[in-house]
């Protein structure tokens, strides 16, 4: 598989250029913490808000390693230069391309349906609904490869108590921003649009699942999903939605974009499963992005990619059946 990385590899991205005014903001704010007037959780959140407002910078974290694979961490410029993200258009480097122009401020995220407290949340408010810890997951694509990635989030399951589900929810549908003007991608029909995915509620709540708002300790890339995805990284990758404007927690299974593009292909559960071939190659072994050259064996890949504590969730299932 061939990774192509950007021509002038060695510029930094522009959002790695902090204005002038950001930067002396910043010294005097070191400045303070050194003299201790202020402490290090002060110092979290105000990092995190500034991020926030500068787009592509720093997101302060803290490492959860309950969390976090042992795995090498795959090259930040593997992992976001070659991408899936259709609404960019199909090639691995379209999205590192063409998504810098997407807009991500203003955001919204609406959270709806079967819960007692709806909502729609901005994207700073979403940032400081719970504290952002940095968790090192593996992703394996459907596509037969894979990659080890910092992400920066916290449980979905944090906003689920906000909005409290009531005893209908069964399933939660995520949907991602859709917008010809800012989406080249749009004019193809591999998909139908917008791009949404679902979750049963129980996968939704479980502690893995992770709302994404960063990766390698910055903002979320465009091309990664920003402003705010979802990471559930027992999945294959297409589960883990980009770029979400609306969650909706619902009575009945959400039909999802790729199961409704080739359903004998792509089902609803989409647990990664060696056991289970795609109906056109093998599921039982990946390339490790960057790690693994083209020629290298390749790895096993695992049930649940390693994530066995996710089991209970389909006990009694027939995962063939429910692929
Ligand atoms: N989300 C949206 N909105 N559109 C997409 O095309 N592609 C999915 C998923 N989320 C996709 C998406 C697929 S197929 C994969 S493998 C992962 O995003 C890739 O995430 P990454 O580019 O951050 O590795």
């Amino acid at each position: 598989m061939l990774i192509k990385r950007s021509a002038n590899g060695t510029e930094p991205f522009p959002s790695e250029i902090t204005p002038r005014e950001v930067f002396e903001s910043r010294r005097l704010f070191i400045k303070q913490m050194a003299l201790g007037s202020i402490g290090s959780a002060a110092f979290l959140e105000m990092a995190s808000r500034e991020a926030f407002a500068q787009g592509g910078q720093k997101l302060a974290a803290r490492p959860n390693p309950s969390f976090v694979v042992m795995d090498k961490h795959t090259d930040y410029k593997d992992a976001t230069t070659y991408n899936n993200f259709y609404e960019f258009g199909t090639d691995k480097e379209d999205p590192a391309k063409t998504a810098a122009s997407m807009s991500t401020r203003p955001w919204t995220v609406s959270i709806e349906g079967e819960v007692a407290k709806p909502i729609t949340l901005d994207i700073d408010s979403l940032v400081k609904l719970a504290p952002l810890e940095e968790r090192v997951y593996r992703l394996r694509c459907v596509e037969g490869w894979s990659m080890v990635i910092p992400w920066v989030g916290y449980s979905f399951s944090a906003l689920m108590k906000k909005v409290q589900p009531n005893s209908n929810a069964k399933f939660v549908e995520f949907t991602t921003l859709a917008d010809s003007k800012q989406m080249p991608g749009l004019n193809s029909r591999v998909l139908k649009w917008p791009y949404v995915e679902g979750l049963r509620i129980d996968e939704a709540a479980h502690p893995l699942t992770l709302l994404t708002l960063g990766m390698y300790g910055e903002v979320l890339p465009n091309q990664n999903g920003a402003p705010v995805r979802l990471v559930l990284p027992w999945k294959y990758g297409f589960k883990s939605a980009k770029s979400i404007v609306k969650i909706r927690f619902v009575r009945e299974q959400p039909a999802t974009a790729w199961n409704r593009a080739a359903p004998r292909e792509y089902g609803f559960y989409s647990n990664v499963n060696p056991e289970v071939a795609h109906p056109r190659w093998s599921q039982a072994s990946e390339r490790r992005i960057g790690d693994d050259g083209l020629f290298a064996k390749k790895r096993k890949t695992l049930m649940f990619n390693g994530y066995d504590e996710v089991a209970p969730l389909y006990a009694g299932m027939d995962l063939r059946k429910f692929f």
